[in-house]
């Protein structure tokens, strides 16, 4: 309902969907669209080729046995966003994040898709309250709260309501994504291979410049640290030292 609500309201006419899976997600917006007798673009990535849940199958598969034919919709698996946003040569007004749900996750991105957003448009993302049910699921939830924008807030009256949030960009959302490269300093929960670090440091500093590639730079270099560190403690915990009653 919220999906459709902010599709109804905004009428986007190019929307970016990054998270796929079996495609329910990307089979509501077609639905929705064609409810609405819109033949806006959507376009669809997701990092696996197979679907996440049983590799049998393909990414999308749902979707694209709900809507074989469907012109208006665009597929590709395989790689990551920045690897793909360039040569699509689109701006979107209207976009679903929907990935990892654990730091650093979505904040990459929505960092990645954020230049080819113009004002106006509609950023919306999936399981920001996700957490309660979940560890560490907490990236799009950082995301919302960190992000600067005119807010559009479901009624939080139960998880489920609090589990999708969208915003709307303003030019404030351009002058005050520092925060999100700030928000990348927290603690991740798992860490990128170099060729991933790679493509996103790349894009990082073409888009942000030498600096916001240098704060990601440490925000791994950082995690890297971190996270090593308490995996080896916890695998190796130092043993606590008895006190002088407690050997007696
Ligand atoms: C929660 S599922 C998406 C669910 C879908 N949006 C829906 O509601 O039906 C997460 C998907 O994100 C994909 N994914 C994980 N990391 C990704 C990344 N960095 N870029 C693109 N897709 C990614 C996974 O392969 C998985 O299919």
């Amino acid at each position: 309902m919220f999906l459709g609500g902010l599709l109804r309201r905004y009428r986007p006419k190019t929307l970016l969907e990054v998270g796929v899976s079996a495609g329910g997600s990307s089979a509501l917006l077609l639905h929705v669209l064609d409810r609405l007798d819109m033949e806006s673009e959507v376009v669809s990535v997701d990092l696996s080729e197979r679907w996440n849940k049983d590799a049998a199958f393909a990414t999308g598969w749902a979707a694209k046995k709900l809507y074989p034919e469907k012109k208006n919709w665009r597929l590709y698996t395989g790689k990551f966003l920045p690897e793909i946003i360039e040569e699509l040569n689109l701006e979107f007004d209207f976009c679903f994040l929907d990935t990892v749900h654990a730091l650093p996750g979505e904040l990459l991105d929505y960092l990645v898709v954020l230049p080819f957003m113009p004002e106006g448009s509609i950023m919306a993302m999936h399981d920001t309250s996700l957490y309660y049910q979940v560890k560490d699921a907490l990236a799009t939830r950082v995301l919302y709260d960190a992000s600067v924008g005119k807010k559009i807030i479901p009624p939080q009256l139960t998880q489920n309501d609090a589990n999708l949030s969208a915003f709307q960009i303003t030019d404030e959302t351009y002058k005050h994504v520092v925060n999100i490269f700030s928000a990348l300093y927290m603690p991740w929960a798992y860490l990128l291979d170099a060729p991933q670090f790679h493509i996103y440091h790349t894009f990082f500093k073409k888009y942000y410049g030498e600096e916001a590639a240098e704060w990601f730079t440490r925000s791994r270099d950082w995690n890297n640290k971190h996270w090593i560190k308490t995996r080896v403690r916890e695998k190796f915990p130092i043993p606590r030292r008895s006190s002088p009653a407690e050997g007696q």
